[in-house]
């Protein structure tokens, strides 16, 4: 990996390119001071234009860059054992309850120094950014501690650094309860509003702050505490909702005004409801879904009828989905949950950029906003959802550098 000040600039006149919503078209995009200056179809290309630096396209198709809305990329160690223990016939409940789960994960992560963690993620985000990947959401919830989640945090803030992308932290200390608070979830999540958060958001360390509400993690009340904490501090929170029954979760977070509610394979209709008034973007993760062997489908065409913008992200986490292609959750958004293509290509675009509260920086290749675009060895947009385990990036024009290709 070269370091991100020698990637070379994408400032000038892209050419020989077609934009994904219009694939018949020769599109020209042109950047300036690494940010996107004039987009549209090479016919109408102001003069002023035709003389700046030329990047050929080759006839590719172009996206705007992709975002990974929901990821905990940092952790220590990994869980094929309890895919094995999955595979024997153990649901996902039944291996938490049995010592395993996040808590395993929590123990690998705690015994890790912030250099290991940071080179064992940076490996995982390569390959993330090589599907196109140019602004990822990165969560904590391994450490469950002052100490150990400040460590996850700070080696994502420096993945960002070291790799030209934009990653957004979030806290996420309530994910479950740590082995030395065993029975006291109250004096727990105190800790987290009294201590943790203020402490983390004081050093600059947290974006967005979620909490996994479910009958193995924390309450409604508990998850309500934790919003509460995250208001009084004016930071924006997300949930894990209703993703293995319906707790409330959704409605709540919506009127808390989240970003998103993630899961949501057990989403009501009152729950949609809420997400539709309060624009909160429900974030889908088929990786979860397949990993567990899920049958309970999100509600698709509520969401769709209602108008509530859908996000698709890899979720990628040593337990549930150990992911590491979003394009291949754009293949089993459409495969498992019967999204359009058009709709899957906006849920790791537009939407999962509007998830993250960045729809001005990324999703939309637009005048003003910084460059993040794609080139893709396709003809048709259809083929980055149809193909799977394939790597058809060409180029990846990366806050306004070339960081591939
Ligand atoms: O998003 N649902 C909770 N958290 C993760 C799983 C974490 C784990 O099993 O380590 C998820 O699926
Ligand atoms: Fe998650």
């Amino acid at each position: 990996m070269k370091p991100v000040n020698e990637f070379p600039s994408a400032d000038g006149l892209w050419t020989g390119i077609r934009l994904a919503a219009d694939a018949g078209v020769e599109a020209a995009i042109v950047v300036e001071q690494g940010a996107v200056r004039w987009v549209g179809a090479r016919s109408a290309l102001p003069a002023e234009f035709a003389g700046l630096v030329p990047h050929d396209g080759g006839g590719a198709l172009v996206t705007p860059g992709l975002v990974d809305c929901h990821t905990h990329l940092v952790y220590g160690g990994q869980r094929a054992n309890e895919f094995a223990m999955r595979l024997a016939g153990a649901t996902y409940e039944e291996v938490a309850k049995a010592g395993g789960g996040i808590v395993s994960s929590v123990r690998a992560t705690r015994e890790a120094d912030e250099d290991t963690l940071l080179a064992q993620a940076a490996a995982r985000l390569e390959q993330l950014l090589a599907d196109g990947v140019c602004a990822i959401e990165i969560k904590s919830g391994y450490g469950l501690s002052l100490e150990h989640e400040r460590k996850q945090l700070r080696v994502a803030r420096r993945l960002g650094e070291a790799y030209g992308v934009t990653v957004r932290t979030t806290f996420l200390g309530a994910h479950a309860l740590p082995p030395e608070y065993a029975g006291r979830s109250g004096e727990y999540i105190d800790l987290v509003c009294r201590e943790m958060l203020p402490a983390l958001a004081a050093e600059g360390l947290v974006d967005a702050v979620d909490v996994f509400c479910e009958r193995i993690a924390f309450s409604l009340a508990e998850t309500e505490q934790v919003f509460k904490a995250a208001k009084a501090l004016g930071l924006p929170v997300k949930l894990h909702a209703e993703q293995l029954s319906d707790m409330g979760g959704a409605a709540l977070a919506a009127s808390y005004g989240a970003l998103s509610c993630d899961h949501i394979e057990h989403l009501s209709a009152e729950g949609i409801e809420a997400m539709r008034r309060s624009g909160t973007v429900a974030v889908l993760l088929p990786g979860a879904y397949y990993t567990l062997r899920d049958t309970h489908l999100p509600p698709i065409a509520a969401l769709r009828a209602a108008g509530v913008p859908m996000a698709v992200s890899t979720d990628h986490n040593p337990g549930t989905s150990p992911a590491l292609s979003l394009l291949l959750m754009v293949n089993m958004a459409c495969t498992l949950f019967r999204l359009t293509v058009p709709e899957a290509l906006d849920g790791v675009t537009v939407h999962a950029a509007r998830a993250l509260g960045l729809q001005d920086m990324h999703g939309a290749i637009a005048p003003g906003m910084p460059a993040n675009f794609v080139l893709w060895n396709v003809r048709e947009a259809a083929e980055l959802a149809y193909w799977f385990g394939q790597q058809p990036v060409r180029t990846v024009v990366r806050q306004g550098r070339i960081a591939i290709g």
